[in-house]
């Protein structure tokens, strides 16, 4: 009996904690904190769900036609606000994404996150605990004040302050074969940077409209999809010739591997110019490909990773090039990526999508010789 009440208990944190589950509507936010909300509304976390995004949408889509799923699990992630995510998540229950609800269209809204109360650590994915208390949110501790309109709470949530607020959704996600489909590999952190540091950088601009700050968290999160240019600093590209051949350096300053969903592809375009002609060399590729077989699949068929050659964290790549570089010649690299491996897009309809299919430049350089 003893291990049954255990097993249930770990079922049940496993899920939301759902006496909490009424979130002030994110819109609410926008009259004191204008620019913060202007910068989330444009943000993947506003706009995570299977009516805002294509891509997600795609792969649900393709779920629910291959087993038949009627749950919208992504929910305790992608729509964490919605409020019917307890039937989201419970075995044996009913609840599908609805665009008419507004509660799902909130996707990760303001005062989720700010009422993040601690983190579960959990194998499958964590749990992030919410406060009870509405409209008393946390946060890194900038205010001298608290607002007419909300009370703040610093002291005893450290996790604004070290970034781990993060994790409850972005440190793993495995799957039912034991794959961990993304990870941000939460354990190397390093010294000084965190992901609220490298994502949510200090820009200008006050954080609310009723005590003027310098500036504010850019709550734009910079990542794959938008404002990757602010990320570009953490990744250095630098050559080195040889007699016969050059190498190109790729140096991941980050914490985790370049790109992390497993629908990307990142790659490197290398070119010389000498005199009036411009010589395309062979492109580097950047992958980690899931599979079952051998062959790629989808996240929930995939039991095992079949290709990695993505830049792993503080990774420094060398990609060889045998060519002879000479006085006078210009090397131009761009670095970049698909956010759908163009090979996955049409198992995923999504070849007429122009956010899965355009390559989205991350960071150029010339090298003149
Ligand atoms: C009526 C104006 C008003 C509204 C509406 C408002 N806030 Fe605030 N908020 C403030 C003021 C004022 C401060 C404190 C500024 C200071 O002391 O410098 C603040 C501070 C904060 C902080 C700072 C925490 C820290 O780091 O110290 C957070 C987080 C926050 N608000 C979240 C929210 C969220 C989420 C919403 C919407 C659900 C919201 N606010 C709506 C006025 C408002
Ligand atoms: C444990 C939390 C979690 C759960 C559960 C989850 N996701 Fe996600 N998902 C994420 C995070 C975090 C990202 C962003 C990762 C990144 O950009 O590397 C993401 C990104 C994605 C993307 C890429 C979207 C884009 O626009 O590029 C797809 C597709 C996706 N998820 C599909 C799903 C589906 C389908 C489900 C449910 C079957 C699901 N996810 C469940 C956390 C989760
Ligand atoms: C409630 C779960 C949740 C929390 C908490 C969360 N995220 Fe996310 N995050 C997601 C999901 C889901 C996505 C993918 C959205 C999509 O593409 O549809 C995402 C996407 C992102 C992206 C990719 C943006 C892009 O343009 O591609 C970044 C960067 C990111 N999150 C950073 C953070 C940071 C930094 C924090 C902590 C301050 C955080 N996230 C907290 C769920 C979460
Ligand atoms: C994915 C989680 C997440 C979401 C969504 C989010 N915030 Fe924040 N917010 C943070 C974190 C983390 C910090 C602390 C940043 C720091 O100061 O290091 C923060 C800081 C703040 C601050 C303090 C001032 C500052 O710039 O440091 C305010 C005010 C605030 N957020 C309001 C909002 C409002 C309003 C929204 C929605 C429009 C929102 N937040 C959405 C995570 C989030
Ligand atoms: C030293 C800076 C740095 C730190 C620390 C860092 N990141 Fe990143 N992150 C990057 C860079 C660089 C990229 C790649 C460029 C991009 O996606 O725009 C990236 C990309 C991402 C993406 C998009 C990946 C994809 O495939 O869509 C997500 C999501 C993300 N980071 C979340 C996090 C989370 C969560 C943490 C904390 C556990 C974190 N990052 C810590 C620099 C950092």
């Amino acid at each position: 009996m003893k291990t049954i009440s255990l097993i249930l208990l770990l079922g049940i944190s496993i899920f939301a904690n759902d006496s909490a589950h009424e979130f002030a509507p994110s819109k609410e936010c926008q009259k004191c904190h204008t620019q913060i909300y202007d910068e989330f509304y444009g943000s993947m976390h506003a706009n995570a769900t299977v009516d805002k995004d294509v891509i997600h949408k795609a792969v649900w889509n393709k779920q629910v036609v291959m087993t038949k799923t009627e749950q919208y699990s992504c929910g305790k992630c992608h729509t964490p606000t919605a409020d019917n995510l307890d039937k989201m998540l419970k075995p044996g229950e009913k609840a599908m994404p609805d665009a008419a609800n507004a509660t799902h269209q909130e996707a990760i809204s303001c005062a989720y996150c700010h009422r993040i109360e601690k983190i579960e650590e959990h194998k499958q994915s964590n749990t992030n605990i919410i406060s009870k208390t509405p409209k008393e949110y946390y946060g890194a501790g900038r205010s001298s004040l608290d607002s007419p309109y909300h009370k703040i709470k610093t002291d005893e949530n450290k996790n604004f302050k070290n970034g781990n607020i993060c994790v409850g959704c972005h440190s793993h996600n495995v799957n039912k074969a034991g794959l961990n489909l993304c990870s941000t590999n939460v354990n190397s952190e390093m010294n000084e940077a965190n992901c609220v540091s490298c994502h949510m950088p200090k820009v200008e601009g006050s954080f609310s409209s009723i005590i003027e700050t310098k500036t504010h968290a850019f709550h734009g999160f910079a990542g794959a999809h938008k404002n990757s240019d602010m990320l570009s600093k953490y990744v250095n590209i630098s050559i080195t010739r040889n007699i016969d051949n050059f190498i190109v350096n790729i140096d991941n300053r980050s914490s985790h591997a370049l790109l992390l969903h497993p629908a990307r592809m990142a790659v490197l375009k290398i070119s010389v110019s000498r005199d009036a002609k411009t010589t395309e060399l062979e492109k580097e590729i950047f992958v980690r490909v899931i599979g079952k077989d051998g062959e790629p699949a989808m996240p929930w068929m995939a039991d095992s990773v079949i290709k990695d050659t993505m830049i792993q964290a503080n990774e420094k790549r060398a990609v060889k090039r045998e060519f002879k570089l000479q006085k006078g010649d210009k090397v131009d690299v761009i670095l970049g990526w698909f956010l759908v491996n163009p090979k996955a897009l049409e198992s995923l309809e999504l070849q007429n999508e122009k956010v899965a299919t355009e390559f989205k430049v991350f960071k150029k350089e010339s090298f003149s010789f």
